[in-house]
């Protein structure tokens, strides 16, 4: 068995643990096995990753006995729509011999696949176990925990959803090895912010550590993504449904989704544009006074090294205005901004002005 953290998630007797480690996709499935009365494994991964991976995921499973099929779809944010959902559906209801309760549903590859495959799971035969097998970044260290699943809708990203937790997530840190750069920094972008939100040491092991994050040295990009689990499993543990604090990690996410919807989906990573809503959000913490300047420049800094941009040409406020909101996060019409108050706190507050937000975006559209 390969080196290996474990996380717990505590969510009573929905309760599960996080795996990080090199080569664990080789215990998916033992970890498979293990779970009581499992059946057979239905594999869902999108076409990039199934080239890459589906191979030692079947391996895998073989070696352990599980019976298990890849079914695939196409790589990208345009696949979690509801035709692409009703597609896997009909595959997963036609196997033969047909699925059961017992049957346990892997999602392997990013973000995109866990939150498709995460909803086949909740939805099929009313909820399917599921083992969450991240591959990207962003999904080592955000959405593989949690048990957010869902699609996106013409009225909006995400509209369509169920919270469903994993039985298990299996995070194999080698496989970050085949990410492409963009992707990884995006996937940073959501360690910044956890580090922003709750953990001043994250930021430092990230200052201190990022010529080695960059070249994606195992042991590293390990310690990372547990430190930064740890940090989401503890938010979830407390609040699974985001009535409280699960909201102070859309920190960066206001500004940040209207960016990506300005800008337009596949020309700009979520991450880039969370960084670029960090920078303006932490703009309008410090001309309120919430946030001391040093809090903003420290921001900057960090992404700047990583390589996120904290800058983008051209926003416009009277294009984002709207965008935010249409947020589904935006409540009876009000903003909610998550603003930092210190290096690893925030607050949530409503009473941002029009003036603060036309600041904040001439300051990162500089
Ligand atoms: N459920 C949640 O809590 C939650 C949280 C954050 C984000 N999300 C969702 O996650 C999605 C974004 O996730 P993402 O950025 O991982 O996107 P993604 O799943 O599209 O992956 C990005 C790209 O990287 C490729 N890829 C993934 N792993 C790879 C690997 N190891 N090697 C080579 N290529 C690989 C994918 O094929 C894809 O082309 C969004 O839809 C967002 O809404 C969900
Ligand atoms: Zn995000």
């Amino acid at each position: 068995m390969p080196a290996m953290r474990k996380i717990p998630v505590n969510l009573g007797d929905r309760s599960y643990a996080v795996r990080v480690g090199p080569g664990l996709l080789d215990e998916l499935g033992r970890t498979v096995a293990s779970l009581p009365h499992a059946g057979r494994a239905v594999v869902i991964c999108d076409s990039n990753v199934a080239a890459i991976y589906a191979g030692t995921a079947q391996k895998s499973l073989a070696k352990a006995r599980v019976a298990g099929e890849v079914l695939m779809f196409p790589a990208g944010e345009e696949s979690k729509v509801l035709p692409v959902y009703c597609r896997l559906m009909d595959e997963v209801l036609g196997l033969t011999p047909p699925i059961d309760r017992n049957t346990v549903v892997v999602a392997l590859g990013g973000g995109v696949t866990g939150d498709l495959a995460g909803f086949v799971a909740a939805t099929a035969l009313r909820g399917l176990r599921l083992i969450q097998c991240p591959t990207s970044l962003l999904a080592d260290v955000d959405s593989s925990v949690g048990g957010k699943t869902g699609l996106d809708h013409p009225a909006g990203k995400n509209l369509i959803g169920a919270f469903h937790q994993p039985a298990a997530v299996l995070i194999d840190v080698n496989t970050l090895t085949t990410l492409d750069r963009r992707q990884l920094l995006s996937g940073l972008a959501e360690c910044v912010k956890h580090a922003f939100i709750r953990d001043e040491t994250l930021l430092d092991f990230i200052e201190a550590r990022t010529a080695d994050i960059l070249a994606c040295q195992t042991d590293t990009m390990a310690e990372l993504i547990e430190r930064n689990v740890r940090i989401k499993a503890a938010i979830v543990s407390a609040d699974e449904r985001e009535s409280g604090v699960r909201a102070h990690l859309n920190f960066g996410h206001t500004i940040g989704h209207a960016i990506e919807t300005s800008v337009g989906l596949g020309n700009i990573t979520h991450g880039q544009a969370v960084a670029l809503g960090m920078v303006a959000a932490c703009k309008i913490a410090v001309t309120r006074g919430m946030a001391p300047p040093a809090a903003l420049v420290r921001l900057e800094g960090a992404l700047d090294s990583l390589g996120l941009a904290t800058r983008e040409n051209g926003l416009d406020a009277r294009q984002l205005l709207p965008a935010m909101r249409h947020d589904k996060k935006a409540r009876a019409g009000k903003l909610r901004f998550v603003l930092p108050t210190a290096i690893g706190e925030v607050a949530v507050v409503d009473d941002v002005t029009e003036a603060q937000i036309n600041q904040a975006i001439r300051y990162i559209s500089a």
